[in-house]
């Protein structure tokens, strides 16, 4: 069994998703501050299989252990932890505390169930901004510009660490902008707060739900000043954890450690965004330049042929598929 740990459904339960209907059996840890329980039942519907469900906190050791101790526990897959930028500025020690003590105490009871294999969900915001993107696994890592992309910075380290001295094998996934949902429109991202990250946001705007975009500073040395991501549609992302789940299982070494880019090897700048809603939309989407959001750097994209190479996996969907499904799915309002 499989054990996924995340505190929002948003991609645990593509995950989830994925990975039952590759035939896995699954655990799911959750202290749902950000999430609720009927995601469970949107996943039975589309996978007529109903993973466990542990609500419980990674900060609580004693919480972890009851998994281990219920259940066969052979790998996990760790999603766990705040992934706000702005907000880790505000508040670093609830990240530094969520992120990294929760990590050490899983990864302390896993070694005590002997269960080593791991893979964890890193950000390319671990690579050194001095250096040039496009970004390859060996470029540098350090020089984080925010408290959450120091926990994952240190993650990686510590697992590296039990890779070299406590025999596990990770598979340490490098990724930065998930979007969109998958195709049976029951599981999506939808925070309970107003969302921080664009799409989400830009649907929100789309929608009347909220008044205007801000865009966070347009004289960034871009395309168009403003910030440039690799958006990534949230299902390709989930494939290449089965990928690499396989990729440790047939590896037949006792320690690995191996960081892979998941990336599509495209880039769109956030007007470029907003305009290619503006065309499915069609109406203009109401947004006004703003400063810059603390810890936000100007452009971040990897390349992924390492993931191509040795996991064998590629992203399939665009950017502009993700945008024109969200918004059919926020007009046919199905939930
Ligand atoms: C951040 C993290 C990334 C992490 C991801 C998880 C950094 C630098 N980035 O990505 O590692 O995987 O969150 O969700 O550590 N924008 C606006 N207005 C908005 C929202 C965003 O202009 O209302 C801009 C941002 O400035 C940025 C782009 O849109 O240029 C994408 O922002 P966002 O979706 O929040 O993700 P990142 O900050 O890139």
């Amino acid at each position: 069994m499989l054990l996924l740990t995340w505190w929002t459904w948003y991609i645990w339960s593509h995950a989830a998703v994925t990975f039952i209907e590759a035939g896995y059996d699954i655990a799911i840890l959750d202290n749902l501050s950000n999430s609720s329980k009927e995601v469970l039942k949107h996943i039975e519907n589309i996978t007529w299989k109903a993973p466990k469900f542990y609500e419980a906190d990674i900060r609580d050791k004693d919480a972890i252990e009851k998994i281990f101790k219920e259940n066969k526990i052979d790998g996990v897959i760790h999603f766990a932890g705040l992934k706000a930028v702005w907000e880790s500025c505000d508040k670093p020690y609830e990240y530094y505390e969520n992120n990294v003590v929760g990590s050490n105490n899983l990864f302390e009871i896993m070694e005590k169930y002997n269960c080593k294999d791991i893979i964890f969900s890193s950000s390319a915001t671990v690579y050194d901004p001095n250096e040039n993107p496009p970004f390859i696994e060996n470029t540098p890592t350090w020089n984080t510009t925010n408290p959450y992309g120091t926990t994952k910075f240190i993650i990686e380290n510590m697992l590296r660490d039990l890779a070299n001295h406590r025999d596990f094998r990770v598979a340490n996934l490098r990724y930065f902008n998930p979007v969109w949902a998958h195709e049976s429109w029951l599981i999506w991202e939808d925070p309970n707060d107003i969302p921080n990250n664009l799409l989400p946001y830009i649907m929100k705007v789309a929608s009347w739900e909220l008044p205007e975009l801000s865009i966070y500073w347009d004289d960034y040395d871009t395309i168009d000043g403003t910030g440039v991501r690799d958006y990534i549609h949230v299902v390709d992302l989930v494939e290449a954890h089965l990928d690499a789940w396989k990729y440790l299982e047939n590896s037949g070494k006792k320690a690995v450690f191996e960081s892979f880019n998941l990336w599509t090897g495209t880039w769109t700048s956030v007007k470029e965004m907003i305009a290619y809603t503006e065309e499915i939309i069609w109406h203009p989407l109401n947004h006004e330049i703003v400063e810059r959001r603390s810890g936000d750097i100007a452009s971040a994209y990897c390349s992924p042929i390492k993931a191509k190479e040795i996991l064998w996996w590629k992203a399939k969907l665009t950017v502009k598929q993700a945008i024109k499904d969200s918004w059919n799915f926020i007009q046919t309002n199905i939930r």
